[in-house]
């Protein structure tokens, strides 16, 4: 580090700590933590542990914290505690919104529903997705939606991001990407449809930008939409990156977003394609107590768990395609986890850097970044945080080297 004129350090202003608008709402940083399920709301509530694991996501100086994957109804959810936006959930809403908004973060949240892959033990349903289909994820068949479907979920997710500004969110984060329902409606290999919501790319996108449309019009001005959009599902027949960025297009002249989180993968079929690094199949298998869920998933594991190695900012090729297209400001995310490779995000013109697995691991960073005392997170990309979700929450191995063995 450069001396002063004293001989004490000289701090650099950091691009990543300019303050910077998300719409109607003021950031102190560019810095934003992605949506990583924490695993621990209880029968779909913010429990006490989930509010101090945010809380401290916000003091370690990130710009906003988001809250993970909250359903917007019932038939949208994967397993039975996930949260699920109601009127019931708007205590602990705010509680949260509170503890982060007391450590000078902003407040964002993420909503999605399952669509073909929903749990019916968890959804109470079957589920639906854009069309009939098999999922081993989901152990039957979806079906496909109705119109009437269509217009349910639509108003189930306004209903939702109206709550979620009620509770005091500073943004809320419709997902469009990881093989999720409207992630599904946009991708080829689901979305089999021969009417106005499928066929053409036009009309797999029409769902996913009415959504979009009724979260902005149930919210406008209240706090900042955002999507989190995949660039490409990462398998051959799934979305690809031309028809995405057309996609990208339509939204931004649909003006129903401030932002963009650029992201890729298909949570069942490209899982790693999507955080890339270690593959924690022994993690897994310790954790699987049935002999013919064990069996099973060693057979599956070698299609259903693909790896791709661990790069730094591995989504950068694919995210400059979309920086040179779009003038929406965007979110850079996917390994991201050097100062030096979130400060080139930025001078590559990327807004925001989203970062995950690298504040699960390190929630002070941002904090340390600014004050010169970190370049890097601990992070190695050992992937047995997403492990952890499903054993009494997110968090890094590397607190607890036994965990998980
Ligand atoms: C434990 C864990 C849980 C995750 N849960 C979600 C989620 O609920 N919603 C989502 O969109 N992405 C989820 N992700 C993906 C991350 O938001 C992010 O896209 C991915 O980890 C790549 O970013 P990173 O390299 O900064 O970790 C999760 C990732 C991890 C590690």
């Amino acid at each position: 580090m450069a001396q002063g004129v004293h001989g004490e350090p000289e701090r650099r202003e950091s691009v990543l700590f300019e303050p910077a608008e998300l719409g109607p709402v003021r950031l102190r940083n560019r810095l934003v933590k992605s949506a990583t399920n924490e695993g621990l709301s209880r029968q779909g509530l913010v429990t006490d542990a989930l509010v101090a694991w945010h809380r401290r996501i916000a003091a370690g100086g990130v710009g906003m914290t988001t809250l993970a994957y909250c359903s917007v109804s019932p038939e949208g959810r994967t397993f039975r505690h996930q949260m699920l936006m109601r009127p019931e959930a708007l205590p602990g809403l705010r509680s949260f919104t509170e503890a982060v908004h007391g450590e000078g973060a902003a407040a964002g949240i993420q909503l999605g529903h399952a669509g073909w892959f929903a749990n019916p033990r968890a959804a109470g349903a079957r589920p639906v997705g854009p069309s009939r289909m098999f999922s081993p994820y989901a152990g039957t068949f979806s079906r496909a939606a109705t119109e009437d479907d269509l217009a349910r979920i639509r108003a189930d997710f306004a209903a939702a991001a109206g709550l979620a500004a009620e509770a005091g969110f500073d943004a809320v984060e419709v997902h469009l990407g990881h093989g999720y329902l409207l992630s599904q409606f946009l991708s080829p290999h689901h979305n089999r449809r021969g009417d106005r919501f499928g066929g053409s790319l036009a009309g797999r996108a029409r769902f996913p930008r009415e959504v979009l449309r009724a979260v902005r019009d149930a919210t406008r001005g209240r706090l900042a939409v955002t999507t989190k959009l995949n660039m490409e599902d990462g398998f051959a027949g799934g979305l690809e990156v031309e028809d995405s960025l057309e996609i990208a297009r339509w939204i931004e002249s649909d003006g129903s977003v401030d932002a963009i989180q650029l992201t890729g993968g298909h949570t069942t079929r490209t899982p790693m394609f999507l955080m890339r690094g270690e593959v924690p199949l022994r993690e897994m298998l310790a954790g699987e107590r049935s002999l013919v869920r064990r069996l099973g998933m060693r057979l599956l594991a070698p299609r259903m768990l693909r790896a791709w190695p661990y790069e730094e900012a591995f989504f950068l090729p694919q995210a400059r395609r979309f920086r040179a297209a779009l003038r929406l400001p965007l979110m850079l995310l996917g390994g991201l986890s050097t100062r030096a490779s979130m400060e080139q995000a930025r001078a590559e013109g990327f807004d925001f850097v989203a970062l995950g697995r690298a504040l699960i691991a390190d929630p002070d960073l941002p904090e340390r970044m600014r004050r010169g005392e970190a370049s890097a997170s601990r992070c190695t990309h050992c992937n047995r945080c997403v492990i952890e979700m499903e054993r009494g929450g997110t968090r890094c191995v590397l607190d607890d080297p036994a965990a998980g063995s």
